[in-house]
């Protein structure tokens, strides 16, 4: 089932609801996945597909000039083989590097969105008194989430904010919205150069965010599928392994992604006017019980 006539969605939304509603009745868990398109009305751009970027999309102070491209999905404009490969950091460290280190300001410089506070909403409704009812997996590296109120976030691809020694591992929390100023930045301790802590193409999660997607896969109730192409793995395998073993999964994205076919509920539109009407419905029906 799909809706997205803009607010002809509801009895998709409110299908979505109930599921959440009957999961919170029964100590279940909830398990979330957000992509880029959560942020993106936060004006942080998209990596593909479709774009509804919102009011900070090029916020004023901002380096980004009136470049109209700007409101472009990321890699319509930009080669992940040269900027988000080993190899392509290998090749030219100092173009990495300024193009994470702008990123890292870009994402700074914005604050969460409607969509961002009603997950953060969503998780104190259905979190329960252990906390065991709830998760959240993001493959958003800007941390808008934690700064919305969000908990239980488990950052599938990493963060922009901390930065990692090439050779002994040490990391650095780059928290200045100045321009770090040398590309690549370095250890001061060791002269080696420092690299985003940000999940490359070809390289492998962090062993215990795959472990919290497969549990979150395995145990959840309900999967939401949030702002995201769903075209990239292992994250989007969570969505189909949930439903495959009968989850309720539901996705909410502004176009139909590769998950569209197997959830149950495909509801089309934006994060943050979707999710906080979704949330409201779930805070209505806790009301009533
Ligand atoms: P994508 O950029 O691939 O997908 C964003 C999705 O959000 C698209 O399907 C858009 O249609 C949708 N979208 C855009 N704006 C929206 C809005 N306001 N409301 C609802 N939906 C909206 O982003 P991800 O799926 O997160 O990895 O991409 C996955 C990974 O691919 C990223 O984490 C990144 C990228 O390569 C790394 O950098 C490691």
């Amino acid at each position: 089932m799909s809706a997205g006539d803009g607010r002809g969605d509801s009895e998709a939304l409110g299908r979505v609801g109930e599921a959440l509603l009957g999961c919170i009745a029964h100590g279940g868990l909830v398990a979330v996945c957000s992509g880029a398109g959560c942020s993106a009305e936060s004006g942080i751009p998209t990596f593909r597909g479709a774009v509804a970027g919102g009011e900070g999309a090029d916020a004023p102070g901002g380096d980004d000039g009136d470049d109209p491209a700007i409101a472009l999905p990321l890699w319509s404009r930009n080669d992940p083989a040269a900027l988000a490969t080993p190899e392509g950091f290998a090749r030219d460290p100092e173009l990495v590097t300024r193009w994470y280190d702008w990123r890292r300001r870009r994402c700074l410089r914005a604050s969460p969105n409607a969509g961002h506070r009603a997950l953060a909403e969503l998780e104190a409704l259905c979190a329960g008194a252990d906390g065991d009812g709830f998760v959240l997996l993001t493959q958003n590296v800007d941390g808008l989430h934690q700064r919305a109120g969000s908990v239980r976030v488990h950052e599938l691809h990493g963060s922009l904010y901390r930065w990692r020694d090439v050779a002994t591992g040490a990391e650095r929390v780059f928290a200045d919205p100045a321009p770090m100023g040398v590309y690549p930045p370095r250890n001061d301790a060791t002269g080696n150069a420092l690299r985003p802590c940000v999940v490359w193409f070809g390289e492998a999660l962090p062993e215990e965010v795959v472990d919290a997607g497969l549990e979150a896969a395995s145990r959840c109730e309900v999967f939401l599928s949030v702002g995201t192409s769903a075209a990239v793995y292992p994250a989007a395998g969570f969505a189909e392994a949930a439903g495959a073993r009968g989850a309720f999964v539901a996705e909410v994205n502004l176009e139909a992604t590769g998950l569209s076919g197997v959830a149950d509920v495909s509801v089309r539109g934006r994060c943050a006017e979707l999710l906080p009407r979704l949330v409201s419905m779930v805070r209505a029906g806790l009301g009533e019980r």
